[in-house]
């Protein structure tokens, strides 16, 4: 017998001819973090899906709480006490907050939802917990942070024990991630118990007590925080080694190939609005973005795509004015775009790969005979693309829907990259992505730059901002706040005027 509150041994799950995890194994105690790693598309999330019910497993054993389960559904997830939070959110946008977590769950009045009494149960959660939430706001209201909080107050008012997060920093900033490592510990300080999936090594020697690896499928092995370090992590993840800081080559920059004068733009927030931003990108050189999130970066980027309004000021590609064209017009002049959320913008989860990827050349002379879209060319050029990329699995006649998050991801980056433009945009290229990739997208774009295109960098990791860029703008409250050569910038200097502080002092800061 043992002392675990979920036991899964000998796991196997294909999906078709696709093996998704192969003796999987994880043993989780009572009220610690237990972080599970792994590549992108190693089986992480289709273990912790085996282990909500899902979908069925084809082999091994699933004990929860001590008890043997032979045919788990979510339902007997959740009466069981387990809960999860998924990669993808499964909030329902035109419902408010309080009627999501109460979705299926409403306490009654006789036959009507009792709203009082669902209220003072969340209520009571959001104390407990110190949860931030507004609950009478409707989630397209909400920001991606709030929306997690919600999900997770949503289990928790299903009681439950053991708390499955797959990968929750993804999509947060990192002080948002530092308040949900507060709400973790609190829970773990409650008896619960947490799973957490994530590709970031600082975090997962963070917050987690013992660490899993999974590799291609399998079980590596479980360490305890206290005994490993990030090389080690990396190596069981990957099976050798990952170096993560690449060589920047020189700058070899030739003409302007963006001219942003004086831009304003309106902006979700306050502090967001674009007031006035100028600022220039030239060929063969890499211009990183650095800020804390919502201080205008988005917006400016939506603004030069074509994705948001400028109301003053112009942008500038290559010589040409493209202030305010439709976004099919500015990729028709050269500029392509790796968008920050890959959902709503980058990829339609229903095509396949090679739709996918081949969506921006519709229309292109070399994809088509008689204005008919050749499919054997389309597809020899995803499959191309798929094989220089690392696009796993390699089949680009699945639908990305069925992709694991970080090879999505690959996917956009694949096709922008590939369609060869002046300007590269590239908004929190590396999300999601394992460190595998991570290095081998960074080694991209710093290619992408050698080969003479400019590139516009925002990341929310200034480690990636400070590795790839050859100059840095940093941006607050919808401003820029300071400029800084690769060779000045620091962590604290950057630090510095992401906090609004001015250049010169930043100097001694
Ligand atoms: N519904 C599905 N249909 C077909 N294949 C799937 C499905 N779900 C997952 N897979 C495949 O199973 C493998 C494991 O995917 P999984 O999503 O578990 O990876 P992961 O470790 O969570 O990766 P990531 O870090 O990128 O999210 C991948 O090859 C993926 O393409
Ligand atoms: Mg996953």
């Amino acid at each position: 017998m043992s002392s675990f509150v979920v036991e899964m041994k000998g796991i196997n799950k294909n999906f078709g001819e696709v093996c998704a995890v192969k003796n999987g194994h994880i043993q989780v105690e009572k009220g610690e973090i237990h972080a599970l790693i792994g590549e992108n598309g190693a089986g992480k999330s289709t273990m912790m899906k085996l282990l909500y019910g899902l979908f069925p497993h084809d082999a091994g054993d699933i004990w929860v709480s001590e008890k043997q389960i032979k045919n788990m559904t979510p339902k007997r997830a959740i009466d069981l006490g387990i809960g999860m939070v998924h990669q993808e959110f499964m909030l329902v946008n035109e419902l408010t907050v309080l009627e999501n977590i109460l979705l299926g769950f409403e306490p009654k009045k006789g036959l009507t939802v009792d709203f009082a009494t669902g209220r003072a149960q969340v209520q009571q959660f959001i104390d407990q917990y110190g949860l931030d939430i507004q609950m009478d706001k409707r989630i397209h209201q909400i920001s991606v942070g709030e929306a997690q909080r919600v999900e997770i107050i949503k289990i928790l008012s299903r009681g439950a024990e053991i708390i499955i997060l797959d990968e929750p920093t993804a999509v947060l900033t990192p002080q948002e991630a530092d308040g949900l490592f507060e709400i973790l510990k609190k829970l773990k300080a409650d008896g619960k118990s947490v799973i957490f999936i994530s590709h970031k090594l600082d975090e997962v020697m963070k917050i987690s007590d013992r660490i899993s690896v999974m590799r291609q499928g399998a079980y590596i092995g479980t360490v305890q925080k206290t005994e490993t370090n990030p090389a080690q992590l990396a190596q069981m993840m990957i099976g050798r080694e990952v170096f993560l800081n690449i060589k920047k080559s020189e700058v070899n920059s030739g003409a302007k190939v963006l001219d942003v004068q004086d831009l304003w733009t309106s902006g979700e927030k306050e502090i967001s609005k674009i007031r006035g931003i100028s600022f220039e990108v030239h060929e063969g050189e890499i211009l990183g973005i650095a800020g804390i999130d919502g201080n205008g970066q988005s917006e400016l980027i939506e603004a030069i795509t074509g994705l948001r309004k400028v109301e003053k000021g112009k942008v500038i590609l290559a010589g040409e004015a493209i202030t305010n064209l439709s976004v099919s017009n500015i990729r028709a002049k050269g500029m392509t775009h790796i968008p920050e959320d890959r959902n709503k913008r980058g990829l339609n989860r229903a095509l396949t790969i090679w739709e996918n990827i081949i969506a921006t050349h519709i229309g292109d002379q070399a994809f088509s005979k008689n204005k008919v879209l050749s499919l054997q060319h389309s597809i020899d050029y995803a499959n191309e693309l798929a094989e220089q990329f690392d696009i796993r699995p390699r089949d680009v006649t699945m639908p990305t829907q069925s992709l694991s998050g970080g090879n999505a991801q690959k996917v956009v980056v694949a096709r922008e990259v590939a369609m060869n433009g002046k300007l590269l945009v590239a908004s929190q290229p590396t999300r999601g992505v394992d460190i595998g990739a991570i290095e081998s997208i960074r080694s991209i774009l710093e290619k992408v730059k050698e080969q003479g295109t400019g590139v516009l960098l925002v990341s929310a990791d200034l480690e990636e901002i400070l590795s790839l860029s050859d100059r840095i703008i940093v941006m607050f409250e919808g401003k820029i706040s300071g400029t800084l050569t690769a060779s000045e910038a620091t962590d604290t200097k950057l630090g510095y005027l992401m906090m609004g502080g001015k250049t010169e002092e930043a100097a001694h800061a």
